[in-house]
């Protein structure tokens, strides 16, 4: 009976022996036998390496057509002379007009806006006293006192004449951050909900209307 359980003893002893041994390999970057491989190493492609399962073998996919990443709806709106209308008609700045945000936009005006339209905001900034370019006009002119904010959301996105357009600099909540600061370059004490409220009831846009508010959400 002893003899039988020392020679069990002894066999498990040698297999455990020689698996230690098996996994032990000459190369000190080798880890030896590995038990489940998978558990610690992925069996995903290594990026850009090249994948088979492609005819163009690029490992590396393009978003499926139509998608759409988080955060970024895109704005709706074409860039034609009706969307322009469209929009100063339609969109609501989705952001209180609390001193806050105004402060906020300030902050927004200061970096990307205050070089060409000025620091009141009255078409004198440096690229045009220093640089000679032409003026933009004074956000409190006839021509801009009763801008829309919509509009104003429309030639930031697209850009308007010698304004480049800013939807790669500034993100949707920037835009209509800025928005809020620019309105009170317009010294206008109607605010721009007024100026809306207005144009609602010009009557082709009556249909528009009611998607206002699901436009401003998304933009
Ligand atoms: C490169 C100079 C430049 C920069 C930078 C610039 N603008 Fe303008 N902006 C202009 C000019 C020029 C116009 C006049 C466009 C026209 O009506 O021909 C204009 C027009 C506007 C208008 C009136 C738009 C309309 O629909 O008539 C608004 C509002 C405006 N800019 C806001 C901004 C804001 C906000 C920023 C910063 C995010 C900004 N701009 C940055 C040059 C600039």
């Amino acid at each position: 009976m002893k003899e039988i359980k020392t020679t069990y003893l002894l066999a498990i002893a040698t297999v455990l022996i020689t698996l230690a041994f098996a996994s032990c390999t000459t190369d000190p970057q080798s880890p030896g036998i590995e038990y489940m491989p998978d558990m610690y190493r992925t069996r995903a492609l290594e990026p850009y390496s090249g994948n088979a399962n492609y005819a163009d073998s690029m490992e590396a996919r393009l978003p499926a057509e139509g998608s759409i990443a988080q955060g970024h709806l895109p704005y709706g709106i074409p860039n034609t002379n009706e969307g322009y209308e469209l929009a100063g008609r339609v969109l609501i700045n989705p952001l209180a007009n609390s001193e806050g945000m105004i402060a906020e936009g300030k902050v927004v005006y200061t970096k990307f806006c205050v070089h060409c339209h000025g620091k009141e905001g009255k078409g004198d900034g440096a690229t045009v006293t220093v640089g000679g370019h032409p003026p933009p006009p004074a956000y409190d002119s006839q021509t801009l006192k009763n801008l829309s904010e919509g509009k104003m959301f429309h030639t930031i996105t697209y850009g308007k004449n010698l304004m480049g357009q800013h939807s790669s600099q500034l993100n949707t909540e920037e835009r209509w951050k800025v928005i809020r600061y620019v309105q009170t370059l317009q010294g206008n004490e109607a605010s721009a909900e007024e100026t809306v409220a207005e144009d609602t009831v010009d009557e082709e846009s009556t249909s528009e209307v009611t998607t206002s508010e699901e436009i401003s959400m998304n933009n």
